[in-house]
């Protein structure tokens, strides 16, 4: 999509639709939405008496100007109260615009930019929002569709009121394109069908991340795995013929101090059958998303990458289907990870938590000290805190909350679950040092723990985004499918970890 920043007036603009903003509550337009209304003698004026349109958050009202404005169509974007105007509102109220505007066949269109002002926010956040909105909202998986045909935007300017705004108005462009992006990235891997995103296709496009942008990429492979004795991931990948890879993505912002470092480790599982333990077929329809959380790592490193914030990041995406293949480990089987924790196989379907302890076990061996882990990992979350919140479970009070601020931040809802000491008798086992499962209670805490156990003297959290990865239904700026929750939260708390 090709976004543009032009200073002008939003009424003199020959396009086939421009939109502007009304806030709740307003009776007499004034500014650009004023300007318009005069040009279509009053007719927002009178729909504003007629009470048809009120300014209520996300209400949306196409107008056409039958020749009084150069523009063909009119959009009046409801902002709601002035005060509750946020980068969320306006995130959300653009993606709306761009589909209905899509849904008339309109592949153009001219902006202001929306709710600048509004909420104590600046034009540089409303645009960043504009342009998030409108490329996360348009986002579409069709390329396996053999009917490429369907109209799409592609083109969307803003107005800036003079030439000064300019700059600023364009940096927030800058900043909204990398991270939708980086957000788009992580759907398309997530929306992929299992016969094409394996582990070898994942570790394809983090290569493209690594040469667009220049970061450093190295791709771990079986044999380089066993040498490093990572046999909780391998134990995983030993029933599929798809070859595992550990992808490992890293950005030295703060090449001078080591010590300021973020690893994120995300689970891969490009298919997740179960294993031995079979899902049922129900369970087992959505587990191509099961590698959602490593792609999440891989988005969010690109657009790391491009903004720049004075930290070093390593991602880490342990790769590998989960299957049921004749060498496939077997319940009650054991494991050796790779900082030599054993584990006893109690169910071969608890494999997100094998392949995150060498995740994490590796981001310690790099030296990382501040880790955030991000897996599909419980049906339990889901339980739990439906498709609202993802579950956030740590070992540090201060680090479980810079991750959920930063989650705070972009709008992506993260919850606290405990994990008091006593659920750790849950998942003890008779013959290794821990076992892979603990029973029926809280289920979504024991995997964090067991998880935990890796994570040796680190600030560590887990993310649980079984119940956000995806949605069923068009939410806001999220279509139906992959959602890319939580790029947008890495990348906010990458950047409250630069030293600059
Ligand atoms: N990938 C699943 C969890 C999942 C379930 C993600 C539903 C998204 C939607 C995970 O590997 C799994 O199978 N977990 C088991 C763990 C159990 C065997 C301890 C579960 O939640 O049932
Ligand atoms: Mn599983
Ligand atoms: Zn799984």
């Amino acid at each position: 999509m090709e976004i543009s920043v032009v200073a002008g007036n939003i009424t003199q603009q020959e396009t086939p639709a421009i939109v502007v903003g009304m806030l709740q509550g307003v009776t007499d337009p004034a500014g650009a939405l004023g300007e318009v209304d005069q040009a279509l003698d009053g007719a927002i004026t009178s729909l504003i008496e007629d009470g048809e349109i009120k300014g209520n958050r996300g209400e949306l009202t196409l107008l056409h100007t039958l020749g009084k404005l150069p523009s063909k169509r009119v959009v009046v974007a409801g902002l709601g109260y002035s005060d509750s105007v946020s980068i969320n509102t306006v995130r959300a109220l653009a993606a709306s615009v761009g589909r209905l505007l899509r849904s008339k066949g309109v592949t153009q269109f001219v902006s202001v930019v929306l709710g600048a002002g509004e909420g104590g926010m600046g034009e540089s956040e409303s645009a960043q929002a504009v342009v998030e909105g409108a490329e996360l909202g348009l986002y579409r998986f069709d390329k396996h569709k053999t009917d490429q045909s369907s109209p799409q935007v592609g083109e969307i300017t803003l107005i800036a009121t003079d030439d000064s705004k300019i700059a600023n108005i364009e940096s927030g462009v800058n900043r909204g394109r990398i991270i939708a992006d980086a957000v788009n990235l992580c759907r398309s891997m997530a929306n992929e069908p299992p016969n094409f995103m394996t582990p070898t296709m994942m570790a394809e496009n983090a290569l493209d991340v690594a040469t667009s942008t220049g970061i450093e990429i190295e791709v771990l492979d079986r044999p380089q795995m066993a040498e490093l004795g990572m046999g909780a991931l391998l134990g995983v990948a030993q029933g599929s013929d798809e070859p595992p890879k550990l992808i490992v993505l890293r950005y030295h912002g703060d090449p001078n101090n080591e010590e300021n470092n973020l690893g994120i480790v995300g689970k891969g599982i490009t298919f997740d059958s179960g294993g031995l333990d079979l899902k049922s077929a129900a369970g087992m329809l959505e587990m191509k998303s099961d590698m959602a959380g490593g792609a999440s790592i891989i988005g969010a490193m690109k657009a790391i990458a491009q903004l720049k914030p004075k930290v070093n990041v390593v991602g880490i995406v342990p790769a590998t289907e989960n299957m049921p293949g004749g060498k496939a480990q077997r319940p009650s089987d054991v494991v050796k990870a790779m900082n030599g924790k054993t584990i006893e196989i109690g169910n071969t379907d608890a494999e997100g938590r094998l392949v995150l302890a060498d995740g994490v076990a590796y981001a310690r061996s790099l030296g990382i000290t501040k880790i955030v882990d991000v897996a599909t990992l419980t049906g339990a979350v889901v339980v739990a805190l439906g498709n609202l919140a993802s579950g956030i479970f740590g070992n540090d009070q201060n680090w479980i909350d810079t991750v959920i601020q930063s989650g705070e931040s972009v709008g992506e809802r993260l919850w606290q679950l405990p994990t008091f000491d006593e659920y750790k008798d849950q998942y003890k086992s008779d013959i290794a040092d821990i076992n892979n499962t603990g029973g029926r209670g809280a289920g979504a805490t024991i995997g964090a723990l067991i998880i935990g156990e890796f994570a040796d003297g680190a600030q560590w959290a887990h993310l649980d985004i079984a119940g956000t990865n995806r949605t069923s239904s068009v939410d806001g700026f999220n279509p139906k499918g992959a959602t890319g929750a939580p790029v947008r939260t890495l990348v906010a708390l990458a950047e409250s970890q630069s030293s600059e």
